[in-house]
């Protein structure tokens, strides 16, 4: 089968593309022909070795797919050869994928399989820290910052449809994009007086959540305008794992800080299949651009230009 794949993490030339054996659906697993997969960011740091993902391969990259059933391993029911299916595995960016069975969930008729791809990662990642880890709840001020990243389209869609008040953050020429989504307001994130910005556009110059993704400089600088008692949750450290706290501050304000955490199958089952249910019925997966398998090159230097909204997801067939 085609797949897009590294031998060794560490140069962005690692990125290889060729045929590898197809894979074999073990106990509790589906083989799934896979029509779309969207690229992650941690492909990225994947195939640079970058943020502790070293690898030797070869090593398949992706984990969001969407296609056909093809055929179940040992113990699995419930799915038949041809069914349209969306799930988290690794390995996606081939023809053929195995995705564990409890993972695997039949395609929300309202999504088709480039929409339904970039949801399993991004997806469960904003309703784990939208629903879950913060508790969102109507009328909320909601800082969404990276809003037209991948997670952040997401965590902007289901903070508005849960009646909070959504401000985002983003590179200028995104920001008409974010307000589609339901953001009341939308601040340029490399302004040096993004704190003053944010205090603006926020209701009451304040946030009671923030769902952050970026780290560094701009961590500790939203930070500022969370309310006393405001709950934050990081996602990710796309710029830097290293951020300013000072710890008067949280002990005064009370803060809830948390983080996106690595939940246990059961309970990434469980997200995944309620990111699913959001979001064929209050989120449009923001798809930016499509590209064949052949060309995950092209994607990668594209996702890494970070010059679009929401995912980029690679075709096959
Ligand atoms: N822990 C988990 O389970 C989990 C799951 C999913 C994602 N993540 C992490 O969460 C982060 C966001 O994921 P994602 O899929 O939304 O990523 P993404 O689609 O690549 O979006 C990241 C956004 O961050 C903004 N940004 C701000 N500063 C940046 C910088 N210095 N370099 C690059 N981008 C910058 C960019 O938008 P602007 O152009 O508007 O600045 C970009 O669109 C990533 O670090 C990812 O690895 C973690």
């Amino acid at each position: 089968m085609l797949a897009s794949y590294v031998l060794d993490s560490g140069s962005p030339d690692s990125l290889r593309l060729g045929q590898l054996e197809a894979p074999a659906p073990g106990p509790g697993q589906v083989l799934v022909r896979v029509q779309a997969a969207s690229l992650d960011r941690v492909d990225t740091y994947i195939r640079r070795g970058t943020h502790g993902m070293a690898v030797t391969g070869p090593a398949i990259l992706g984990r969001d797919v969407a296609g056909t059933v093809v055929r179940t391993g040992p113990g699995v029911t419930g799915f038949t050869p041809g069914d349209a299916v969306v799930g988290l595995t690794t390995g996606t960016h081939a023809e053929l994928a195995v995705v564990p069975a409890t993972h695997c969930f039949p395609r929300p008729a309202a999504l088709d399989a480039v929409h339904a791809a970039a949801v399993p990662t991004a997806g469960r990642t904003a309703y784990d820290a939208v629903v879950n880890l913060t508790g969102v709840r109507p009328g909320d001020r909601v800082l969404v910052v990276a809003a037209a990243g991948a997670v952040g389209t997401f965590a902007v869609q289901y903070a508005h449809h849960l009646g909070a008040r959504v401000v985002g953050t983003s590179a200028p020429a995104k920001a008409d994009a974010v307000r589609a989504l339901g953001a009341l307001d939308v601040v340029d994130h490399y302004r040096p007086d993004v704190v003053e910005s944010l205090r603006s556009a926020l209701p009451g110059g304040e946030a009671d959540v923030i769902v952050e993704s970026v780290g560094g400089t701009l961590w500790s600088d939203v930070l500022k305008v969370l309310a006393p008692g405001g709950r934050l949750v990081t996602c990710g450290v796309t710029a830097d794992s290293h951020a300013h706290l000072h710890l008067g501050r949280l002990m005064v304000k009370g803060w809830t800080l948390r983080g996106i955490g690595r939940p246990g199958p059961e309970a990434v089952a469980r997200q995944l299949r309620e990111a699913l249910t959001l979001s064929a019925v209050a989120a449009a997966p923001t798809v930016a651009a499509t590209y064949p398998l052949e060309q995950a090159a092209a994607a990668h230097d594209r996702l890494e230009a970070s010059d679009f909204v929401g995912r980029i997801v690679l075709t096959t067939g």
